[in-house]
């Protein structure tokens, strides 16, 4: 029996509390939400050719030449091609990210800059092939000796994920070419260069809190000089430096040569992103220390100020008035209004001495300038242990204000610390439980499946975030996105290729939890005790205030069903009937994929509330969310 005391209020909860963590892992921004079709399309990568090749059938001839463009700026390379006839076929393919994929009846904008080195009446033709069959196809002429802009629309004639891509020349003679770049007309939004629709929605869809951004390891980089820099990510697309992924290196015995970032998404796109999904921008910045895994380079304490005069434009940059430098270049962009941003992340996984002396300087900087502005901190990767230890002692000291705890452990690790921030200090600085996911090697050391285990012991482990919303102000997932063909780490929220995507077990347990948060914290209790794994359950309860409801979640570990009674105690009317929503599965390694991408997910039910009681039979292994208005 569970008792719900519907006019204790404990905590209100944080319209932040539940969100989203984004890092460009897994092909996740490349090749990812970000809709661009080409790889490599501006041949900056360390080979210029990755993703090209050459195409010259039928008795065409021809070479390709990769050149250096004469100004210094961020876009360094482009290519000459050059054909010797006019027999045949000569141009370029394009492998596109782990494939290309058409959608049949949807229109596809290829744009290239070009400008003529030798000969005249040159023309581009671009196809999209199904084997040797044309399912789509557009040309443009008139080229001269300057570069400029082009553009080709096609409509592609049927759905295919392998599309042959190609770009030719016709006519003999010299033509340079650069930034060539596809995207298909059915973006988020509509937006030119946009990202990817299917993949959105189901952030959109989640009602996230926030989304934190761009990373993750991203933030830090093997070297100081690979770490992210938000200023090289805004602006034109051939202001944007073409960089090395951070995850291309050798990770679970995968490797991925080809990863590199374009920054289509870049911190303009975030914000934005951020705003349309309703959920708060959470940038997060390097802290001048290069990640501690590998190099662990360190800015010294008195050269810090560009770190330092990067947070402080960024938030400018958000927040700024459209005369300020900063904001001017937002408004430059499109958008004159703030983006209101409230949070800004300082470090990510960073730990030892080092990491305080560096996040103090931050904040000075930053509280002087920007009083009202949230500071995160970082725990480092440790949920536990030595440098846990110090460094919550350190921030708490220094009066943090938000500390964001990393954990990626097995299920039962989630089970077990369900309780985790019942004794948490409540005069301490609050937490982000900025990375989270219950690694179930079931499969094998190196592919954790997100399989129903492992969702199952998050929520066990959220009913413990919930009901302690006083001190756990945001929680995320992590990582958001995974490519089912590119990808270097899972288990992963979301999963897509090139056409498709899916949700898996994890993304909605999520989604029932951020779907449904409630504004404040009423007990929830079994003999007077909270409920985290007494007799296999787990329970957390909130009102919303908005909607007058009561929410309460309810997750069976057990693989028995369980009755349970749930008295509702203070102001109820007594009777009436409430939904449910129920995830369930008898099979702990069952998950969602590609081809069945809602074998675990929630069903509605129904239940009645007589006379202050609801009474309900939990299935085994299962989630529940249920929904009763006051
Ligand atoms: O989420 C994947 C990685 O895990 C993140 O980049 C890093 O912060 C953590 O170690």
């Amino acid at each position: 029996v569970l008792a719900v005391d519907l006019d204790e209020k404990t905590a209100d909860i944080a319209p932040t509390m539940w969100g989203l963590f984004f890092e460009d892992i897994n092909f996740a921004a490349d090749g990812g939400l970000y809709a661009e079709m080409i790889k490599n399309y501006s041949f900056e990568f360390e080979n210029p050719m990755m993703g090209w090749n050459r195409v010259e059938d039928h008795g065409a001839k021809g070479y390709v030449f990769n050149q250096n463009h004469e100004a210094t700026g961020a876009n360094h390379k482009y290519l000459r091609m050059q054909r010797l006839n006019e027999e045949g076929n000569f141009g370029l393919h394009n492998e596109g990210f782990r494939g290309m994929a058409v959608k049949e009846g949807l229109k596809y904008r290829l744009t290239f800059i070009a400008k003529v080195a030798k000969g005249d009446n040159l023309t581009v033709t671009a196809k999209l092939l199904n084997k040797d069959q044309v399912i789509g196809e557009g040309s443009v002429s008139g080229f001269n000796s300057q570069w400029a802009e082009y553009e080709i629309e096609m409509t592609a004639a049927e759905t295919l994920d392998g599309v042959n891509f190609q770009i030719l020349l016709e006519g003999k003679g010299e033509l340079d070419v650069d930034m060539i770049s596809m995207f298909p007309e059915d973006t988020w939004k509509g937006r030119e260069r946009g990202l990817r629709k299917d993949l959105v929605q189901l952030l959109a869809d989640m009602n996230p809190g926030f989304l934190r951004f761009p990373g993750g390891c991203i933030v830090e980089g093997f070297d100081l000089e690979n770490r992210y820099q938000w200023k090289k990510t805004i602006g034109e697309m051939e202001d944007r430096e073409v960089m090395k992924n951070r995850w291309n290196i050798e990770f679970a015995h995968r490797t991925t040569p080809d990863y590199y970032q374009s920054f289509g998404i870049g911190f303009f796109e975030y914000f934005q992103l951020s705003e349309d999904i309703n959920a708060e921008p959470l940038p997060i910045l390097s802290c001048g220390l290069a990640c501690q895994f590998n190099t662990g380079e360190q800015v010294p304490i008195g050269a810090l100020d560009q770190y330092v005069n990067d947070a402080l434009d960024l938030i400018e940059f958000a927040n700024g008035p459209v005369d300020s430098e900063w904001g001017a270049k937002r408004a430059e962009m499109g958008h004159p209004e703030p983006f209101d941003l409230k949070f800004i992340g300082v470090g990510n996984e960073n730990w030892g001495p080092q990491y305080i002396e560096r996040a103090k300087v931050f904040e000075k900087a930053i509280k002087a300038a920007y009083p009202e502005m949230t500071i995160v901190s970082t725990s480092g990767p440790f949920p536990e242990g030595r440098e846990f230890e110090y460094l919550w002692g350190e921030l708490r000291k220094m009066d943090a204000e938000l500390v964001d705890e990393h954990y990626y452990r097995p299920p039962s690790w989630f089970l077990e610390n369900a309780s985790r921030y019942d004794d948490y200090d409540r005069n301490g600085p609050k937490v982000f439980a900025g990375e989270y996911a219950a690694h179930s090697t079931t499969v094998s050391e190196d592919f954790k499946r997100n399989n129903w285990e492992a969702a199952m012991s998050e929520a066990a482990f959220m009913t413990g975030l919930e009901r302690n919303a006083d001190i756990v102000r945001l929680a995320s997932y992590a990582p958001l996105f995974a490519h089912v063909d590119g990808w270097q780490w899972n288990p992963d929220l979301i999963w897509f290729d090139n056409l498709r995507s899916y949700g898996t077990t994890n993304y909605h347990v999520q989604k029932l939890f951020s779907t449904n948060p409630g504004t404040a914290v009423v007990p929830i209790t079994s003999a007077g005790e909270s409920l985290a794994g007494e007799e296999n359950l787990y329970a957390s309860a909130t009102i919303d205030e908005n909607t007058n409801e009561l929410i309460f979640k309810v997750v069976n570990t057990s693989p028995e069903p369980k009755e349970i009674t749930i008295k509702l105690d203070g102001k109820y009317k007594g009777n009436g009937q409430g939904t449910w929503l129920e995830m369930a599965n008898d099979d702990l390694e069952a998950y969602n994929s590609l081809d069945n991408p809602m074998a675990v997910s929630p069903k509605t039910r129904t239940f009645e509330v007589k006379k202050k009681t609801i009474q309900l039979t939990l299935n085994g292994q299962s989630v529940n969310v249920g929904k009763v208005k006051l």
